[in-house]
């Protein structure tokens, strides 16, 4: 079984993704953390987030396997990410990775931007989790104060509306529910209660299939 989720920054679909993947014991990828792990290859290196050879490069000898999530984490690296993701030979170099792990036999969780609609376009269980942006950074603001983090929800706002307008307006695999995909809005909604909307859809995906 493979459960596509797909949605903008900070909507909750990583959160939804690790739940079901614990739910029904299935590995999960946060595909995200692909093309963070590119821009921080680029930025450690000192090169800018446009050289576009070296960021293809990275993006090759990249494995899915040894990927510090930690040292990846944080809004400037989402912000390096959603520029080296609008490569098209990025994104090229990193499907077949993303399609072998969808592959495993039991199936998988994978979250992301184009689960599907370009990487598992046949994924039977399509989710599209999304919320409002001032929803999203109202939610990213709680997270980082709860860390003793500071936080601007201003300039988190902007952020994120940043991030949409790049995800969404990119010519090759932009933001967008695939067609079968079923919307989940978590606006309003708390962890648990979007957590039981997402199995209740999954629940009726499976049965339907
Ligand atoms: O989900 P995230 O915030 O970790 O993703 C960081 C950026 O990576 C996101 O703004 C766009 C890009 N991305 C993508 O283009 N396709 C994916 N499947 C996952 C992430």
């Amino acid at each position: 079984m493979i459960i596509a989720i797909d949605g903008p920054a900070a909507s909750g679909k990583g959160t939804l993704a690790k739940r079901l993947a614990a739910h029904y014991g299935l590995p999960h990828l946060d595909t995200g953390l692909l093309y963070r792990a590119v821009a921080k290859r680029l930025l450690d290196a000192g090169l800018p987030l446009d050289a576009r050879d070296h960021a293809v490069a990275a993006a090759t000898t990249l494995d899915v396997a040894t990927l510090d999530e930690d040292a990846l984490r944080g809004r400037p690296m989402g912000e390096a990410a959603s520029i080296v993701a609008a490569f098209p030979d990025v994104r090229a170099a990193l499907l077949a990775q993303q399609r072998s792990f969808a592959a495993q036999p039991a199936g998988a969780v994978l979250d992301g931007r184009d689960i599907g609609t370009v990487i598992c376009p046949d994924a039977p269980v399509k989710l599209f989790v999304t919320a409002s942006a001032e929803e999203r950074a109202r939610r990213r603001t709680l997270e980082l104060v709860g860390r003793g983090e500071p936080a601007d929800e201003a300039a988190i706002l902007a952020d994120i509306r940043r991030r949409d307008a790049r995800d969404s307006g990119r010519a090759t695999a932009p933001l967008l529910p695939a067609p079968d995909a079923v919307i989940l809005d978590t606006t309003g909604l708390t962890i648990e209660e979007a957590f039981q909307a997402a199995l209740q859809l999954v629940e009726s995906r499976i049965a339907a299939y």
